[in-house]
């Protein structure tokens, strides 16, 4: 098939308003929007700001309504408890409506927080969903964070209510819920009104506070109860999703209803090619934007089947976990991380587990999250026998900058490249005084505004921090914070972030967030954190320590000290291990500490001294630690 991309790309350019028009037809509105996008209002603009609808509605509701009541909406696949539930849209509509009766019996109205703290089961998806449908501005928080970036989300946003359930469960441990959630209520200055806490059979947790609610039986009793969808305009928050910026404090990515229901619905015919009915599987997780977007969002609002894998790509039981479920509900296009490929490569060199599937309803499989190596694109491309595609977004965005849009067409690949910008994005590399630079030269990724619909209008009730982090360095542009470069076919190329983001399995952290915790600790004068090449997880932390003078203590047990600090504060998650007591850092006459020279020892790529350190002979010290350690790529 022919490529209309260039067409259309071309045709959004000419005419942003006649794209975004179009588009807009794809949802249903209470009341169709007169106005696409109006740059007066909000931080940069804002979109469809008369528009009313309701994203639940067009989740759920609109395809009931359509006929389609019987239709695959969500299938729920658990190998770490060995359930499996399949609900229709009918059902997904009785079950969202019951967690909206009891969010409302609860007090929960339009415009108040609701903190969403669960493991990747369906009442997770009925508590996102029924806060939409009532107005509600979900947030919700991944498993793997500690209490600390908890009690951080809760009090930022000031909610009202948290859903949680008893545990989550990982392969080599029940993770209990309850004590996290109970230590973040206590470590936050704003309280929730209540706790509805799911009981799993795994591990129950003791309902001992006053505001602590058995979320089972409140079910049951609303079940059959109907709450209308709520009208709001287009411009409401639909929810807040945190995510790590360059201090410990999470940034609040806010996302509208309206702007947001139109990209999405857009992006699963056009970028993913996938029809109503079909099957699409993003293995992910829902504390994460692409499990807002692909687990939820956009395959129920095209009317798909989307799977909620509570499970890992390897050990749930072994390597051939994801074809499993490829062959056992018909997936047709698969979404997750580079790094789960790997992880799944290294248990399974020559992709043997493969053969045992019937993966013939596999059109593609689409790769976010991190930069996609071309070794494991290759090695994909090799064993599943379809297109791979490598798209690169952000938490910030939602959805697709650049990617190969197999609906409009598949482009040329080009390995190491996410391919092109979708229409909505234009996309300029700038040095850093804010000129373009030429094809093939490296610079800093900008985004000229407006940002389509679907990327955040600003942060949660921080309008200054949003600009001063995205859109002043550059004026009229929107910062992505990744550096890169567009060869002369107009292909981008991803190469790393310009700030102290590094990516760990596909979980954005900041190693800023992890250095004032490191810092935290009574025995530590200074540290730098850094992120080092890993063949799995794509790059992992390293913690390098001065410790106070006269410390007396052994520096290994510091060291272990520090790891467990940071478990505890920032969650596993961070996969922080490595950690080492050096003398010195290595630091520029002005006293910058030289993380970037630190990271290429570490990952054994070509360094120049610099010319204003300190004094060179730290970064051998620095070498011959990480030696010793193994360290490094
Ligand atoms: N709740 C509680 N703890 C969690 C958790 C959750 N939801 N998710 C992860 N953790 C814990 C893990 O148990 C692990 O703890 P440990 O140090 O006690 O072993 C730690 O956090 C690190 O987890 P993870 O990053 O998952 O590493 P892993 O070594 O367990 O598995 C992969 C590695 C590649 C298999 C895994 O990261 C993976 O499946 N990635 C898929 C990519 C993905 O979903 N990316 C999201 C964006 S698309
Ligand atoms: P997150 O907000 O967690 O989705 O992380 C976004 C960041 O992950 C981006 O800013 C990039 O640094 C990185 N990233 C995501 N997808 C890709 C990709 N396809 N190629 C390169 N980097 C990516």
């Amino acid at each position: 098939m022919q490529s209309n991309y260039g067409e259309i790309y071309r045709a959004w350019r000419s005419d942003h308003v006649a794209h975004w028009t179009e588009a807009a037809r794809g949802v249903d509105w209470f009341e169709h929007p007169a106005t696409v996008f109006d740059e007066t209002l909000g931080v940069y603009g804002r979109w469809f700001p008369d528009g009313r609808g309701n994203t639940c509605h067009n989740c759920v509701d609109r395809h009931v309504e359509a006929g389609h009541g019987e239709r695959t909406a969500l299938i729920y696949d658990s190998p770490v408890t060995g359930r499996k539930a399949r609900y229709s849209y009918a059902e997904l509509l009785g079950e969202v409506n019951a967690m909206a009766a009891v969010l409302a019996d609860h007090g929960v109205e339009k415009g108040d927080r609701v903190v969403i703290y669960m493991p990747m089961i369906p009442e997770a998806v009925f508590a996102m969903l029924a806060s939409a449908r009532i107005g509600a501005i979900h947030s919700v928080v991944f498993g793997g964070f500690a209490a600390n970036e908890l009690a951080a989300r809760i009090e930022d946003s000031q909610a009202k209510l948290v859903v949680s359930a008893s545990c989550g469960i990982e392969p080599n441990r029940i993770v209990a819920y309850k004590p996290l959630l109970d230590a973040a209520i206590g470590l936050s200055h704003h309280k929730p009104d209540h706790c509805l806490v799911l009981q799993r059979p795994e591990h129950e947790a003791e309902l001992g506070e006053a505001r602590d609610v058995d979320l089972g039986p409140a079910l049951e009793a609303a079940r059959g109860r109907t709450v209308p969808c709520a009208s709001l305009a287009a411009t409401d928050p639909l929810y807040i999703l945190y995510t790590s910026g360059t201090t410990g404090q999470p940034k609040g990515v806010l996302r509208d209803n309206g702007g947001h229901m139109v990209a999405l619905a857009w992006s699963m015919r056009a970028i993913y090619g996938v029809s109503p009915g079909e099957v699409f599987w993003a293995a992910s997780d829902i504390g994460w934007v692409v499990g807002h977007s692909y687990i939820v969002y956009a395959p129920l609002l095209n009317g798909s089947a989307t799977v909620l894998y509570e499970g890992k790509p390897v050990g749930t039981p072994d390597a051939g976990a994801f074809w499993r479920v490829v062959e056992e509900y018909k997936v047709s296009v698969l979404f997750t991380a580079p790094t789960a490929f790997r992880a799944i490569r290294k248990e399974d060199p020559e992709g043997a587990l493969v053969k045992d599937y019937d993966l013939s309803s596999l059109r593609a499989l689409f790769l976010a999250g991190e930069r996609a190596d071309p070794d494991t694109v290759q090695w994909a491309e090799r064993v599943l026998g379809v297109p791979v595609i490598d798209h690169w977004w952000q938490t910030e965005t939602g959805w697709t900058i650049a990617g190969n849009p197999l609906g409009l067409g598949q482009l040329p690949v080009k390995h190491g490249s996410p391919t092109v910008p979708m229409p909505g994005y234009e996309l300029h590399v700038l040095d850093d005084a804010g000129h373009e630079v030429p094809p093939g030269t490296l610079g800093n990724i900008a985004l000229k505004l407006p940002l389509p619909p679907g990327c955040l209008p600003t942060f949660w009730n921080a309008d200054a921090r949003f600009r001063a982090a995205c859109l002043d360095e550059f004026p009229g542009y929107y910062k992505t914070a990744d550096a890169g470069y567009v060869d002369e076919d107009g292909y981008v190329f991803i190469m790393s972030r310009t700030d102290d983001i590094i990516n760990v399995a596909g979980h954005r952290l900041s190693t800023g967030a992890m250095e004032e915790v490191c810092a935290s600790h009574p025995d530590v004068a200074e540290c730098a954190v850094i992120g080092v090449a890993d063949t799995v997880k794509g790059q992992i932390p390293a913690g390098f320590l001065v410790l106070n003078s006269g410390v007396s203590r052994e520096s290994s047990v510091i060291e272990r000290e520090v790891v467990g600090l940071v478990r505890d504060r920032i969650g596993p998650v961070a996969a922080f291990k490595t950690v080492i007591c050096v003398k010195r850092l290595p630091k520029t006459r002005s006293g910058k500490i030289l993380r970037g020279t630190m990271q290429k020892i570490a990952d054994h790529e070509p360094w120049k001294m610099p010319a204003t350190i300190d004094d060179p002979s730290i970064l051998d010290e620095i070498a011959a630690a990480l030696q010793t350690r193994g360290i490094g790529a």
